[in-house]
């Protein structure tokens, strides 16, 4: 049968995940894989959700299993609400950050309008706002540009691949170049803290910098923010949320600071936009679900979660530490890399005339695998670099991983 004529005229744009790609073709276990951002197994309390779990269904009995409100059980919402510091009318409970990327795209993006992002940036938030065709500006290196330093600062050896847009207010909302003047910069989505794939935090200056942009140019933020509480090293710096929560949309997961397979996340947001997310969600999925948020909700309100967080951010920082000192000792020269002070990932640059992607079948032939750069550039540019996860591997085999990444590259 042919089957082309059925898909709708979104199918073509989307954009098949080259990381998920990489993970049907190899068996993790079998080679050293910095590939993912997966969290260390070791940080999953099982224990604690063995207990909360059957406290869960003692408490809430069949409610616990039922479908429920679509902003999200009023306990956990309560319990984020109360952690950042927000009312609970600005907190949306979402199936994972995912979806909160998703969501937004969906209900803030027309097909053609513009959606301005770093470059490079999420993968998966790229695949979003393809498969809602929009057109992705990156900021980039430019005087009237923000985050002119947090692109350099990710790319030492490496000037900005993209030419940037001269930004200019085409009636309230433009891009110069090849954006049509009708078209609309809807938001600007970042990754301010220990960015995937870079590793790098925005300054408060560039946040600022941004939030004034956005401000005068009249664009929404999102900010994608799954990885803001593993810091290991520095000091927090204010969410872009805290400094301008009338047009921010601060998106959290507990993927990374509980478990992933619970699939929950948040939004916290100005009650108008997130209205219409709840709407949106309707059709979605309804609700998140419900047991994970009840489970989710006692682990973080008791104080299970920063007992649980403490030991990950310490088992983190000895793999991040692991892991730059053992690049330093083995990487041969000309290769350079960022140093982030949180998060699962550092990204790194290669002598100009790599490329990563002609040199993954190597790399996966003596066993070991990571994420080619490029795939985080919405042109493919930057093919000189790649992407590291420090989360995923013990000691050992990160050293025997390392050193094998290494011989390829020399
Ligand atoms: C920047 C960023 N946003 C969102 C996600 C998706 O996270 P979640 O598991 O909450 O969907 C990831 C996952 O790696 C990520 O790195």
């Amino acid at each position: 049968m042919e089957y082309k004529g059925f898909f709708s005229d979104d199918v073509g744009s989307f954009m098949r995940s080259p990381v998920r790609e990489i993970f049907k073709k190899v068996d993790l276990a079998s080679i050293y894989s910095f590939a993912g951002g997966y969290p260390d197994a070791a940080t999953f309390p099982i224990d604690d959700i063995r207990r909360i779990s059957a406290q869960v269904l003692e408490k809430y009995g069949a409610k616990a299993l039922q479908y429920g409100a679509t902003q999200g059980v009023p306990e956990l919402r309560e319990v984020i609400a109360r952690r950042y510091g927000v009312a609970v009318e600005n907190v949306q409970i979402t199936t994972s950050s995912q979806q909160g990327i998703d969501v937004c795209t969906r209900v803030f993006a027309n097909p053609g309008d513009v959606i301005l992002t770093t470059a490079p940036t999420y993968l998966g938030a790229l695949q979003s706002f393809k498969s809602y065709r929009t057109q992705i500006r990156t900021l980039g290196a430019g005087d009237d540009l923000p985050l002119d330093n947090f692109a350099l600062r990710a790319h030492p050896s490496q000037p900005n691949g993209w030419t940037p847009p001269a930004y200019e207010a085409a009636g309230g909302h433009g891009c110069q170049g090849q954006v049509s003047p009708a078209a609309k910069v809807k938001f600007c989505y970042v990754i301010p803290d220990f960015q995937n794939p870079s590793g790098e935090t925005m300054t408060l200056e560039e946040r600022e910098k941004l939030v004034a942009m956005a401000r005068e140019q009249d664009f929404l933020i999102v900010e994608d923010s799954p990885y803001r509480e593993l810091r290991y090293s520095g000091e927090p710096v204010p969410t872009i949320y805290s400094l301008a929560p009338e047009r921010t949309l601060h998106l959290g997961s507990f993927s990374k600071i509980f478990a992933p397979g619970f699939r929950l996340g948040w939004i916290l947001g100005p009650v108008e936009l997130l209205d219409q997310i709840y709407v949106c969600k309707q059709s979605l999925d309804l609700c998140p679900p419900i047991f994970d948020q009840y489970i989710a909700a006692e682990f973080m309100g008791s104080g299970a979660l920063d007992a649980n967080l403490q030991k990950s951010i310490a088992l983190y920082r000895a793999k991040r530490d692991k892991m730059l000192s053992l690049l330093e000792q083995y990487m041969p020269a000309g290769v350079s890399w960022t140093h982030p002070e949180g998060g699962l990932f550092l990204f790194l640059t290669l002598p100009e005339g790599f490329d990563t992607v002609a040199l993954y079948d190597r790399a996966l032939s003596a066993g070991v695998a990571y994420v080619a750069g490029s795939f985080f550039y919405p042109d493919g540019s930057h093919r000189n670099t790649m992407r590291l996860n420090f989360s995923f591997l013990d000691a050992s085999r990160m050293e025997a991983g390392i050193r094998l990444l290494a011989e390829v590259i020399q």
